[in-house]
């Protein structure tokens, strides 16, 4: 944390306040109207509790002319009786009428932080942890409850029912009263903040403890096999046990302190109480008190106590829940990276001419991927771009979609620079079937679906065809309403992929960019698939990434990248005859697509032969 703590506490609270009184919603200022009101109620109601049990006390007191004044007490009595549930009536409504409050508040930080998180870049998601950003958000939501819980609810009115009660002593009885109150609580309060404060400690490794402990198990669990490989189930126990007797250590001087605390705030309470009830002694010995005075000056301190017993818990939450919601608005401030130009307009439509121009790129200053690569793709013909892994191939890609700004020269899409349009629109009229599929945790359909939202089943279908893809769903016990697992994972390579390419069918772009889209399937399957991009690819512009060099024998244009620069470029024929990088590359897999070939024949002259000879022996035996 780079700024003190106090100061990021200030700018959570400010942070959240305007989630607080939203701008427009009547309902939500009302209810905060209201659960104040109903705050101011119960407090008041709690404050003449103990009046109205003092004097039922003084008219229960034997006097003179008894038997006549029976009624008062009752009425006193029940007085006290109706009070104390208007207390605890108007707290519950209080809470009731603002719980609607607390959760518009939670949904609206958590739905801006996530916009937000999908408007910044790729490179910010890159660098993060997926799984820990999720994580900020519900701790910092949850950090918002608990802060406006203890802190509306918890802190403010207790000091508010303090001073009130401070004044009632003051007015009803004398100042040493109300000063020996304020002070009591004064020694309370410092008291449990500077110990809560020493002990923060004690919490904090009990819980880094906890942890250790916990990622010690799970990652012995998850490494079972290994264990087992090398028979070490009793060294796993032991470092398992190392991290259990330290959490035990913490965890019995964290309760130890709890206790110290306990003790001393009960302490400090037992002092405070023994001056007041003195002090109301000697009023009465001198006669300016009641009996009932006696009582309800005790009945106010007890009462006092019930809330400040928690402070120490309420103090070291809200600490938490400050600092949650900090790191939760600290992400609003994360600016994005690629943004839209202020007069950044609509991308026109157009035929779907993509251009390059002296384009240079890199991720880090210190390493340059593109080092200045120009390219035209007029509409509607096809670009191949081939080259060595790490080339840089996907990164033109890349930056084609937007997902980064090139750091020189100029990306173009029908003229205009992808810079100067929305990325909205420009997206809109791109396609990408990325190198790794990843899908989302639901329905073959609903995946297909996502390239156009809304969809009939019947396009599903029809773009599930055309990816080669419909035959194998119809095999499937559940059919399209099968699911596909945490990221696809329950799909194999080749059947991701060609999810991916209906989706992209159905989601219709005028630019079609396919990095390396087939490569995970066999040869077979990928000449059927390839018949049918060529169908897609058929009047869209199009940018095919491949290693495989027999699926770009087609293009219009290949494109030989080479160490960030344009090695060679021209068609299949100019290639092959110029004899280059490209030619090179041809031959090789020929090769080995030649090499792969005779061994299938071989095997299968093999098996062939065996089978026949296992005959000849059978019909010898016969
Ligand atoms: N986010 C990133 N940060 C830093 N370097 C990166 C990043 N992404 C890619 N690179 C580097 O940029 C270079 C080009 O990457 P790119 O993905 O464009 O390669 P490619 O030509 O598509 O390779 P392949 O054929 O293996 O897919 C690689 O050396 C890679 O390590
Ligand atoms: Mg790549």
């Amino acid at each position: 944390m780079s700024q003190p703590p106090a100061a990021s506490h200030r700018h959570a609270l400010l942070s959240i306040l305007p989630y607080l009184w939203p701008r427009g919603e009547a309902e939500m200022r009302l209810r905060v109207v209201l659960a104040v009101v109903f705050l101011v109620l119960a407090k008041a109601a709690n404050v003449l509790v103990p009046i109205a049990y003092a004097r039922a006390v003084d008219a229960l007191a034997p006097r003179e002319g008894v038997g006549a004044m029976l009624a008062i007490p009752v009425a006193l009595v029940i007085g006290y009786g109706l009070l104390r549930v208007m207390s605890s009536a108007f707290a519950e409504l209080r809470s009731a009428v603002f719980a609607k409050v607390q959760a518009r508040a939670s949904r609206r930080v958590a739905l801006r932080v996530f916009a937000h998180l999908h408007g910044l870049s790729m490179r910010f998601h890159l660098d993060r942890a997926t799984g820990g950003l999720s994580r900020v958000i519900e701790r910092g939501t949850r950090g918002i409850a608990i802060a406006l819980n203890f802190l509306l609810f918890n802190i403010i009115p207790t000091i508010v029912e303090i001073l009130l009660v401070a004044a009632i002593l003051w007015w009803m009885f004398a100042a040493s009263f109300a000063l020996t109150v304020l002070l009591t609580i004064a020694a309370y309060v410092a008291f449990t903040l500077l110990f809560t404060n020493w002990r923060l400690r004690f919490r904090r490794a009990m819980n880094a403890m906890d942890e250790e402990a916990n990622t010690k198990a799970v990652d012995s669990l998850l490494n079972y096999e290994t264990v087992k490989y090398f028979n070490n189930e009793r060294h796993e126990a032991r470092r398992y046990d190392e991290s259990l007797a330290r959490y035990e250590r913490a965890y019995t001087r964290s309760e130890t302190t709890l206790n110290m605390l306990n003790a001393g705030q009960a302490t400090i309470m037992a002092a405070g109480l023994t001056v007041v009830m003195l002090l109301a002694g000697g009023g009465i010995a001198a006669g300016t008190m009641t009996v009932g005075d006696f009582v309800m000056v005790n009945t106010y301190l007890i009462q006092l106590y019930l809330p400040l017993n928690v402070l120490g818990f309420a103090y070291r939450e809200i600490r938490q829940g400050l600092t949650d919601m900090e790191q939760m608005f600290r992400l609003l401030d994360v600016p994005a990276e690629v943004r839209d130009a202020p007069d950044a307009k609509e991308l026109p439509p157009g035929p779907g001419e993509v251009a390059f121009e002296e384009v240079r790129f890199h991720y880090r200053p210190d390493r340059e991927i593109l080092k200045g690569v120009s390219f035209t793709v007029p509409p509607g013909r096809m670009l191949a771009i081939v080259g060595p892994t790490g080339a840089g191939k996907s990164t033109i890609s890349r930056l084609l979609f937007r997902f980064y700004d090139a750091t020189g020269g100029t990306v173009r899409v029908d003229g205009e620079d992808v810079r100067a349009v929305t990325q909205d629109s420009l997206r809109r009229a791109i396609g990408v079937v990325p190198q790794d599929t990843v899908l989302f945790n639901d329905t073959i359909a609903y995946n297909i679906a996502y390239g156009r939202p809304g969809a009939t089943q019947e396009e599903i279908e029809e773009a599930a065809k055309l990816a080669q893809v419909h035959e194998f769903v119809m095999k499937l016990p559940e059919g399209y309403r099968t699911r596909v697992g945490e990221r696809g994972l329950k799909l194999s390579g080749g059947e991701k992929q060609r999810v991916a390419i209906a989706r992209t069918i159905l989601k219709n772009p005028r630019i079609l960019i396919l990095d390396e889209a087939t490569s995970a399937l066999d040869t077979r399957t990928e000449q059927e698939i390839q018949a049918a991009l060529r169908g897609v690819a058929r009047g869209r512009t199009t940018l095919v990434i491949a290693h495989r060099l027999s699926t770009v024998v087609e293009a219009d244009e290949i494109l030989v990248l080479d160490e960030g620069r344009v090695a060679e470029r021209g068609t299949h024929a100019e290639l092959i005859a110029r004899g280059g990088l490209y030619a090179e590359m041809w031959r090789r897999q020929s090769e080995a697509v030649a090499a792969a070939e005779a061994a299938a024949r071989a095997e299968e002259e093999a098996r062939f032969g065996r089978g026949r000879s296992a005959r000849v022996e059978g019909e010898m035996r016969a």
